[in-house]
Order: C-alpha cells, then sequence, then structure tokens
C-alpha cells in the first residue's frame, strides 16, 4: 500500500505536506465541498478519474481512507492512469471526504471529523465518549453522544460503521 509514495519522485514528507494542505482546505469549511480548494480537488478528480470510466461509477461504494489508497494504486499501477504529484493527495482527500467510510469504534478524531462533516470538537466528544462508554453498538448508540449535531450524524449516516 506504500509502494506508490515510495515509487513517485516526490519525497514522503512533501506528499505529507501536500495531505495536510488539502485535508485543512477541505476540513475548513466543515461540510466543505465549497472552498475554492475542494472545488479545485472535485476538477482533479473528475479530470483525471472519469478518463476511463464516470466519474459516478467510481463512487458507487464508500471506501475508507486505506481502501482509497489502495484503488488509486491500483488504477495507476494496473490500469494506467496518469495522476500528477500535485494531484495525487487533493483526489485522495476529495474521494476520502465525499465518498469515505470511518469506523467510529476505531477511528481518530480527525477522520471522523472529516468523514462526518463535524467540527474537530464534536469529534473529540465521540472519542471521549467511546472511551468512557466502550464501543458503538450501531446508529442509535452514536445519537446519545452529548454535543454531537444529529443532522450531520443523519446526512453521514450511510459513511459510518460501527
Ligand atoms: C487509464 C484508465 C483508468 C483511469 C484513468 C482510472 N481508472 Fe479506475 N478503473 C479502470 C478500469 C479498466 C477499471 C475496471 C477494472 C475492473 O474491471 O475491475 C476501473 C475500475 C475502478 C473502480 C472499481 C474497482 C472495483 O474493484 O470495484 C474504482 C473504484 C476506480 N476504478 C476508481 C478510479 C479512481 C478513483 C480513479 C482516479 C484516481 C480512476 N479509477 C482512474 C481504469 C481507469
Amino acid at each position: 500500500m506504500r509502494a506508490i509514495w515510495e515509487r513517485s519522485g516526490t519525497p514522503l514528507r512533501a506528499r505529507g505536506v501536500l495531505a495536510a494542505l488539502a485535508l485543512v482546505a477541505i476540513a475548513a469549511a466543515g461540510e466543505a465541498q465549497d472552498t475554492p480548494a475542494a472545488k479545485a480537488s472535485k476538477v482533479m478528480f473528475e479530470k483525471t478519474c472519469s478518463a476511463c470510466h464516470t466519474s459516478e461509477s467510481v463512487a458507487s461504494a464508500r471506501r475508507t481512507r486505506d481502501q482509497w489508497q489502495d484503488v488509486i494504486e491500483e488504477m495507476v499501477s494496473q490500469q494506467g492512469a496518469k495522476i500528477a504529484d500535485e494531484e495525487y493527495s487533493p483526489i485522495l482527500e476529495y474521494l476520502v471526504s465525499v465518498y469515505g467510510k470511518v469506523n467510529v469504534n476505531t477511528a481518530q478524531a480527525d477522520e471522523i471529523a472529516q468523514i462526518i462533516g463535524l467540527s474537530p470538537k464534536e469529534a473529540e466528544a465521540i472519542v471521549k465518549f467511546r472511551k468512557d462508554n466502550g464501543k458503538f453498538a450501531d446508529f442509535e448508540a452514536l445519537g446519545k453522544v452529548p454535543g454531537v449535531d444529529p443532522k450531520k450524524l443523519e446526512k453521514s449516516r450511510d459513511a459510518i460503521s460501527y
């Protein structure tokens, strides 16, 4: 899974910075597909990932961050997709934000915030509640966390696993 980073010319640290920038740009808007950076990521995704199939078919299943990394790597190594170094992170972050999946029983707060579209504070509340009370059994259990907007949870319901 790491191979794509190593094969590429861009050092891992530079990739990390790009990923962080893209993440901040997307997370900053909360729900977030309307900042200029988020729009640019969407354009990159559509341009790069609809060359061989529609972008709708790409989005037919939600995936975790690791699974999206695997998919992108597979597209490059086995299908011959060409992805510019500087476009890799924005595309990955776009996919994770819009078509991501997150396990609320194991994920870190930042990933929960990004995928469910919560504020950092709300995501921290979920992690704290989990530490204090054990794993969430289902959506209903998640809804009992104080300080988390139920409308946001409802909106991302299909992105959440347990
Ligand atoms: C050069 C052509 C090409 C490009 C560019 C490309 N893909 Fe693909 N992709 C394919 C082919 C061919 C398949 C079908 C393979 C198969 O039958 O499983 C596929 C299948 C997929 C699938 C379905 C895989 C599955 O197991 O269900 C996903 C998801 C996907 N691509 C995502 C992407 C994403 C994201 C990008 C942009 C980063 C991208 N693709 C760019 C050729 C491409």
